[in-house]
């Protein structure tokens, strides 16, 4: 443990430190994997290494709570070292992942595979979610003795365990979360209404973007959302909806929000910048669940982000290779690979005047810990971990998927110039990115498991 007097390991100068209480142009020591001061350069004590960050910009390293690495079974698509390379590059610094993995995670011993396959592998820190397994008794070890951080509840299809068309095993389900004190991801799209719909067109033998968009309208996302708060209230559940894309969508959190629910949200760079016209020209590369939206609905995600109504920027990075998602479309697997272009699109849009540096650092690192109960992580403070990004404001550049560390090397932002670059990334007091290349030992990100209540 660091005291006053002894040298620590790091200091970090020439910065625009940014703080819960404002950006000060000073310098971080750093200590083990901790934040040990924030202070002038004078003031900080002496170093084994000091780091000038050139008047750069210093962030809290991003905590992206929606993130599919893939790895284990699917490996094909992105491992745990390509998609936490690619977070590390973007500036996250945390990634929390999805459990619809091959194996599926939903149980103790699936989590604790994927910790252990993810360990020696991972340059940033990860969480896991699990999907609720098939017995609900079970559900207390997977957070307990597994160290999952939170359910992820799939309304769309079943993945895990629980049908989600099953209202009361769903209520069970919630019930368990509650009572464990984790939030319930959950990925709001009605299975009925989705089936019917599906089925219809399968029989009238549509198969275009058209057909497609009807399938997984606004009010398949509406529906959804009532029912899962609905169920959390009697549950007494805490509940984050992922990927917020409609203004239907909008519409059904914040009225839950209003009654004082303990309802989270999330939206993505992809939801907020590109609208239903960029699926139809760039096809493939844009096609993701829930689909990019109207122009209308894209406004309505900007005011309801305006009016403080979303808590979190989340990535929703979900690679899959290129050919299988330009099968047919009712095959066509969705996603879109977003970990390395989420903090420079943000940082264009404060450039654009249409966001504030603070909102971005609120959404985009001090919530989304929150909202995952991830102690210490999300804000530069003394006593916190050094999970920092250092960007440059002034550095323009054109988005190149073909450059990404992540495996999926597509973008339906190819060819955006964007302004506002990741330049350095550390990860618990260490430098795993610097200009672009990986500095990091694979394994120098960690698992993060649920803290244990004693
Ligand atoms: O587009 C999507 N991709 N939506 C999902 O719900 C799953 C995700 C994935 O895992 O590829
Ligand atoms: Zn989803
Ligand atoms: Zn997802």
């Amino acid at each position: 443990m660091w005291s006053e007097g002894l040298t620590v390991d790091l200091v970090l100068k020439d910065a625009k430190v940014f703080t819960p209480n404002g950006i000060f142009e000073a310098g971080l020591a750093i200590d083990g994997d901790r934040i040990v001061k924030v202070a002038r350069e004078a003031n900080l004590p002496p170093a084994s290494e000091r780091m000038s960050l050139d008047g750069n910009l210093l962030l809290p390293g991003l905590v992206d709570i929606h993130v599919h690495l893939r790895g284990q079974g699917l490996s094909y698509k992105e491992d745990f070292y390509t998609g936490t390379a690619a977070a590390a590059a973007g500036g996250v610094t945390t990634v929390a992942d999805m459990p619809n993995n091959m194996p599926v995670t939903m149980s103790v011993e699936t989590v604790k595979e994927r910790m252990k396959a993810a360990e020696g592998d991972v340059v940033v820190n990860v969480a896991f979610y699990s999907a609720f397994p098939e017995k609900i008794e079970e559900a207390a070890s997977i957070i307990l003795e597994g160290g999952a951080v939170a359910f992820k509840l799939f309304m769309s299809k079943k993945v895990g365990g629980v049908d989600p068309k099953d209202s009361q095993l769903l209520s069970k389900a919630f019930k368990e979360a509650a009572s464990l004190q984790v939030p319930v991801a959950v990925h709001a799209e009605d299975p009925n209404l989705l089936e019917e719909r599906r089925a219809e067109a399968l029989r009238s033998g549509k198969s275009d973007v058209e057909a497609y968009l009807e399938v997984h309208s606004p009010s398949v996302e509406e529906a959804a959302i009532e029912r899962a708060v609905k169920l959390a209230e009697e549950a007494e559940a805490r509940i984050h909806i992922c990927h917020l894309s409609s203004s239907r969508g909008v519409r059904a959190v914040s009225a839950a929000k209003r009654r004082g629910l303990p309802v989270s949200c999330e939206v993505t760079p992809h939801h907020l910048l590109l609208t239903v016209e960029d699926l139809k020209s760039i096809g493939a590369a844009a096609l993701v669940n829930p689909p990019l939206r109207s122009r209308r609905d894209v406004d309505s995600l900007w005011r309801a982000l305006q009016a403080g109504f979303i808590d979190v920027f989340a990535s929703d990075h979900a690679p899959h290779r290129l050919e299988e998602k330009s099968l047919p479309i009712w095959e066509a697997e969705t996603g879109i690979p977003g970990l390395e272009t989420m903090l420079p699109l943000l940082l264009t849009q404060v450039d654009r005047g249409l966001l504030t540096l603070g909102t971005l650092v609120r959404m985009a690192s001090e919530r989304p810990a929150e909202v995952l109960g991830l102690e210490g992580r999300g804000r530069i403070v003394e006593g916190g971990y050094a999970d920092l990004v250092v960007v440059d404001l002034s550095e323009r550049f054109r988005i190149e998927p073909s450059t990404f560390h992540s495996k999926a090397k597509y973008s339906p932002f190819r060819g955006w110039v964007v302004k506002g670059k990741p330049v350095k990334t550390f990860v618990n007091g260490r430098l795993v990115m610097d200009g672009g290349e990986i500095v990091a030992e694979p394994g120098d990100g960690r698992v993060l498991r649920r803290r244990r209540e004693t």
